[in-house]
């Protein structure tokens, strides 16, 4: 779906129209369509056949709490990777039993935050951990979920740095019989229960067959683990679904949820699924104006701190003039006030535009806001969520002062 149309070639967002928008709450500003986040969430949600079966939407790609709380009312869970994400989930009143803690790195106090908490599982990603979990579960008196996250080495495609299933990528443990002997370990440990299996091998992933081989690999390993007993309550594919932000053409949701569940049809364990980009990606734009036009390059206000994918990946993203006009249409690099030659947000987009234009670089919504830095001293954008006919910030524009508020002058 998509809700950012033009209407009387102005630019919308649902029915608010973005030069409005630009005008009162300033640029740069993220704006996101509550109908699209509600209705991406859904997709997965509703595709499900079996009511077991859970989405648990990656806060990391979009983490906002007023975001999080459509996703929460939508029937989603929520796959996490901090302290700070469990934090944000728990405030907005998200049901603990649908958590999952995934990621490398977690610390003591991360997992006593997670057993006290009482979320559905850890995916353990290394013998270290494992044991960790059990050593801090024993402390606190509470024995701790947890599930493997396996290493399938299978490569999904797409950009080296979001490729995260294959040998020697730093996720997950490959060796089939490490797994074996650590879910062993762990049946038999008075503080760990073994709920599941995980992987996740990448993202902006363009096709099935990752998930479908990931299945078969993650089968094999439960099938491995009935002979020794080991029942499991579900099985975790990750998430990974790619978006359209080209010509590219992704399966949907439906297609993907479809085919796994008919892989899953004679299992006893439920699918989850660990879905960011898919949900929020194209929920979201970047607004920004533009300050200075010189030779091909669009000077604007928006820079790589504020949406660093095309700088980090080359990722490309289109860009639109919230005021339609394509009689002087010419090439132009778009870039931002940072003193890198890395900050551009887009090369080689065809605009008819004029300094001071307000502009949109789509599909904003994934590991925009979130992965935004304060480099060069500047503020971090506000965020805006459209809801029909109505705007309300969701998150403030930093201010100067914001920007100095923690740090210390000391004496010399
Ligand atoms: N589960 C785990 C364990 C993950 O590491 C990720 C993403 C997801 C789920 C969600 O994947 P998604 O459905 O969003 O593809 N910053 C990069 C993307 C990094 C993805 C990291 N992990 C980008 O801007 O493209």
């Amino acid at each position: 779906m998509n809700t950012f149309e033009y209407i009387d070639g102005r630019l919308h967002c649902e029915d608010v129209d973005l030069s409005i928008l630009g005008e009162t709450y300033g640029t740069p500003s993220y704006v996101y369509s509550k109908k699209t986040i509600h209705e991406n969430a859904k997709a997965y949600v509703n595709s499900f056949t079996n009511s077991d079966n859970l989405a648990c939407f990656a806060v990391k790609s979009l983490s906002n709490l007023s975001i999080l709380n459509i996703i929460k009312n939508s029937g989603c869970g929520f796959d996490i990777v901090s302290g700070g994400e469990l934090n944000r989930v728990l405030s907005i009143g998200a049901e603990p039993k649908k958590v999952i803690f995934s990621g490398v790195g977690k610390t003591k106090k991360e997992i006593e935050q997670g057993i006290n908490s009482g979320i559905l599982s850890f995916n353990v990603e290394s013998e270290s951990e494992l044991y960790r979990i059990e050593k801090v579960a024993e402390e606190i008196g509470s024995p701790a979920p947890i599930s493997i996250r396996i290493n399938p080495d299978i490569d999904s495609g797409g950009h080296d740095y979001i490729t995260t299933g294959r040998k020697g990528d730093k996720f997950g443990i490959s060796e089939t019989r490490k797994i074996i002997d650590l879910c062993k370990h762990a049946h038999r440990a008075k503080h760990l229960k073994i709920v599941g299996l995980a992987c996740h091998i990448g993202s902006q992933i363009l096709d099935l067959d990752g998930f479908i081989k990931s299945a078969d690999k993650i089968f094999e390993l439960a099938d491995e683990l009935a002979n020794f007993d080991i029942s499991l309550e579900f099985l975790d594919l990750g998430g990974g679904l790619g978006i359209s932000y080209e010509d590219e053409v992704p399966p949907s949701p439906f297609d993907l949820i479809s085919c796994l569940e008919e892989k899953f049809k004679n299992r006893k364990e439920r699918l989850i699924l660990e879905p960011g980009r898919s949900i929020s990606a194209n929920a979201g734009i970047l607004l920004t104006q533009v300050e200075y036009i010189k030779d091909n390059f669009l000077i604007v206000d928006a820079a790589m701190n504020d949406l660093l994918r095309p700088s980090l990946y080359k990722a490309h993203h289109d860009v639109c003039n919230v005021i339609d006009k394509k009689d002087n249409l010419k090439k132009w690099n778009i870039v931002g006030p940072i003193c890198e030659s890395s900050d551009f947000l887009a090369k080689n987009i065809s605009l008819d535009v004029n300094e001071d234009d307000l502009i949109a670089i789509k599909n904003a919504g994934a590991y925009g806001f979130v992965m935004a830095s304060n480099y060069n001293s500047r503020p971090k954008a506000c965020e805006i969520l459209i809801d029909g006919n109505e705007s309300k910030i969701i998150r403030k524009r930093e201010t100067l002062d914001d920007l100095l508020e923690k740090e210390k002058i000391v004496n010399d």
